[in-house]
């Protein structure tokens, strides 16, 4: 063999080594698999092209193992993840070689949005809507709506916070929210992700509907004195009277009962109705007066009489006055006996 010779074989090689590299093609699928957490996915490598013996090697971009459970039949090669985790979220590789070595890659991304968000009621007065294990947390927004109206800043994620595994925000409700549906929604926002799973939302009644109490009530000592306050009927009551010692808890029905009515029963009395998300409290105050006062006597006795009767009439009445004022104060002296 002569120089030229030499130079052409290895020409010849080179291009044969060259068309052998690109004579076969490696075909992967799926393409960028989006997957839940703890769902399945088989990666399926095929060549077209190929006559000799194919040889496939699976392997992360950067040479690792995969994680995956590798089977080949000839032509096919599969590599089966059975439960995704985070550690599988990367670039797998599929590598064949026939003659040559040609390689495709597809990226498995996994998240995570298993359930529904819970919202608590946290510091007496704020509102909680919780997400757990959701991933990854950046794709994820969380929103407050109040029946269908948005009542969370959307570009304010300062409210919203990454915590272990999950996310919450913080809602302080107004006055304007009570016993209105709110709602929390939580949406994933990553392309792949099957349609009905990007969404999820949590609805409560932020405090009872409604709450009706009594008007200032005003009753006589020994008197029946009642106080009533309404609410629909998820709520629970709690009645407690309001002093400069504190409050003092009384009854947990709609209707607070004093058989007899008592110096100390003046003051003020207080109403909370709570659901499990939120409470309203109504005041009333009450009134407890001296038994009757002989001036309503005196005036339904002379007013008649001015009108109709003569001073001598006006006497008689008055004589009769003061002979029923005699009988009531005998009347306050045996009630206060008997007490
Ligand atoms: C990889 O495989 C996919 C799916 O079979 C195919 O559409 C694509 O052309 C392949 N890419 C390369 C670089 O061969
Ligand atoms: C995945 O499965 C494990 C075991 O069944 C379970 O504990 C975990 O909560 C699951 N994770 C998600 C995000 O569904
Ligand atoms: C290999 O694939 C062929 C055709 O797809 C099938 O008939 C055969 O059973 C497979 N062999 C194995 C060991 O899976
Ligand atoms: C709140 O939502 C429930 C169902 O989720 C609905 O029945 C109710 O009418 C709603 N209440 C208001 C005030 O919108
Ligand atoms: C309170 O008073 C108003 C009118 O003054 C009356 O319409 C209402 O029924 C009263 N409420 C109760 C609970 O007595
Ligand atoms: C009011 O005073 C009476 C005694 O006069 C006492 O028995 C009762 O417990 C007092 N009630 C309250 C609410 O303080
Ligand atoms: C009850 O009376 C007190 C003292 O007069 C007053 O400050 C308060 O506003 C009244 N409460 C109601 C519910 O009317």
């Amino acid at each position: 063999m002569n120089e030229k010779h030499i130079v052409f074989v290895l020409c010849m090689a080179a291009l044969n080594l060259f068309t052998a590299k690109h004579a076969h093609e490696v075909y992967l699928h799926p393409q960028n698999p989006v997957k839940h957490i703890n769902e399945s996915v088989e990666l399926i490598c095929t060549v077209a092209g190929c006559s000799q013996e194919i040889k496939f090697m699976w392997s992360t971009l950067l040479d690792s193992s995969t994680g995956g459970q590798s089977k080949t039949n000839q032509t096919i090669s599969r590599l089966l993840f059975k439960t995704l985790s985070i550690e599988h979220e990367k670039i797998i590789v599929c590598k064949v070689i026939c003659g040559g070595h040609k390689e495709n890659k597809t990226k498995i991304r996994v998240y995570s949005f298993p359930t529904n968000p819970v919202i608590s009621r946290i510091h007496e007065l704020q509102l909680q809507c919780a997400i757990h294990n959701v991933y990854p947390p950046s794709k994820f927004k969380i929103q407050w709506f109040r029946g269908d109206t948005q009542i969370s800043d959307e570009y304010d994620t300062s409210s919203s916070e990454v915590v272990a595994q999950g996310m919450h925000s913080i809602y302080k409700p107004t006055d304007e929210d009570r016993g209105k549906n709110i709602t929390c929604k939580v949406t994933l926002n990553m392309e792949g992700v099957p349609e009905d799973r990007t969404v999820r939302s949590v609805t409560v009644q932020y405090g009872p509907a409604f709450i009706t109490i009594s008007n200032h009530t005003t009753v006589r000592l020994g008197e029946r004195l009642e106080l009533r306050c309404d609410t629909d009927r998820e709520s629970s009551i709690m009645w407690t009277k309001l002093g400069k010692s504190g409050a003092v808890a009384l009854g947990k029905d709609k209707e607070l009962v004093f058989e007899h009515a008592d110096w100390n029963h003046t003051g003020e009395y207080e109403c909370e109705v709570s659901t499990a998300m939120g409470s309203w409290r109504s005041k009333v105050n009450v009134t407890v007066q001296d038994r009757p006062s002989v001036v309503p006597h005196l005036q339904n006795a002379i007013i008649p009489a001015v009108s109709c009767m003569t001073l001598l009439g006006a006497a008689a009445a008055l004589i009769l006055f003061l002979r029923n004022m005699k009988k009531n104060l005998q009347d306050i002296a045996i009630d206060a006996l008997n007490t």
